[in-house]
């Protein structure tokens, strides 16, 4: 018999909150055992800090997280709590939190949800947090759990279209989710062989980055061409209408949207959101907070969280110029 890893804390809780992404019970389901291992109680807690302020929690057993690893959404299920964002809520949730003896909160989501981490805090509770949202953008990680899965999952839909779009040699519009970050549609984008990619981070100009590129393909003989949109660029049906009337096609228009959040995770979604909640459980034992976890290359590693909320992320300039050189410009 192994001998138990000892643990500054005895008790601790889950949540998820903001979008919920494919692997988010991978990672429930590896803080549970990382912490069972370790003789840390866990608790649930659902629908996020919502669930925090009501007391809407159950102690977590291993059978509650048997299972779970191949499924997408979250079992804790996830909300966006207007309460929790006054001081008031928050003092009702870290009420919470010292009334059941929680000793520390793992809480897996997008920076909203780190940014909530911090406000708790602020109220002497531990907080570790697991970046989990298909947009990849959170600044201080290199990957967020869920972006493999949904980047996959747009790239086997685009596929599809390509098919159709090939047959009757038209023009597909297709706009992927990314309210302010291009990665997921750079990504799909140069997997799926678009004629352009049209990204947040670059304010959007018909000309250069959509009609020149399609005159170009139209001249190397290419009759049927893929425009990948990320939903913050610009409307996918605006662009549609624009390729219409300058360019005298009739493009179809496709909105993804949040097919792209659902499914089985990916192997690479599944093995991330287990390192990542692992090393949550460890830093709590260990006795430290307000860390977030970090995909840094290879490396896990853990970071101070607001700190990495304060950095800033841009696109990567590499991958942005492939796509710029496959597109034909
Ligand atoms: O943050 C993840 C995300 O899927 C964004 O890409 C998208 O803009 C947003 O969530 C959609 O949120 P909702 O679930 O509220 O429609």
């Amino acid at each position: 018999m192994e001998e138990m890893e000892k643990s500054a804390v005895r008790r601790i809780g889950v949540l998820t909150s903001g979008g919920d992404a494919p692997g988010m019970n991978a990672a429930i389901r590896s803080v549970a055992r990382s912490a069972f291992r370790r003789g840390i109680e866990v608790v649930g807690i659902r629908r996020g800090y919502a669930g925090l302020i009501s007391g809407d929690i159950f102690p977590m057993t291993s059978a509650d997280v048997s299972r779970i690893i191949n499924r997408g959404g979250t079992v804790l299920y996830t909300a966006r709590s207007d309460e929790f964002r006054s001081v008031e809520g928050q003092q009702k949730a870290a009420a919470t939190c010292k009334l059941l003896g929680l000793e520390g909160i793992v809480a897996i989501g997008g920076d909203g949800t780190f940014r909530g981490a911090c406000d708790l805090s602020k109220f002497g509770i531990s907080v570790v947090g697991i970046p989990g949202t298909i947009d990849n953008d959170i600044v201080c990680t290199d990957y967020t759990i869920g972006f493999d899965t949904a980047a996959n999952t747009a790239v086997d839909c685009i596929d599809r279209l390509r098919d159709t779009m090939q047959s009757h040699e038209r023009c597909a519009v297709v706009e992927v989710m990314g309210r302010h970050a291009g990665y997921l549609a750079l990504h799909v984008g140069v997997a799926v062989g678009a004629t352009a990619v049209l990204v947040p981070e670059y304010p959007y100009d018909f000309n250069e980055h959509v009609a020149e590129k399609i005159r170009r393909a139209r001249l190397s003989g290419k009759t049927n061409f893929i425009i990948v949109v990320a939903e913050g660029a610009v409307p996918a049906v605006f662009v549609g209408e624009q390729i219409r009337a300058e360019l005298g096609l009739d493009p179809r228009v496709t909105i993804l949207g949040h097919i792209q959040r659902g499914g089985a995770p990916t192997v690479k979604d599944r093995v991330m959101a287990t390192r990542m909640g692992y090393e949550a459980v460890r830093v709590l034992a260990e006795g430290k907070t307000n860390r977030v976890i970090c995909a840094e290359g290879d490396r896990i590693i853990d970071r101070d969280i607001a700190e990495g909320l304060a950095m800033k992320k841009t696109l990567n300039p590499e991958e942005f110029k492939v796509m710029t050189v496959m597109t034909g410009t």
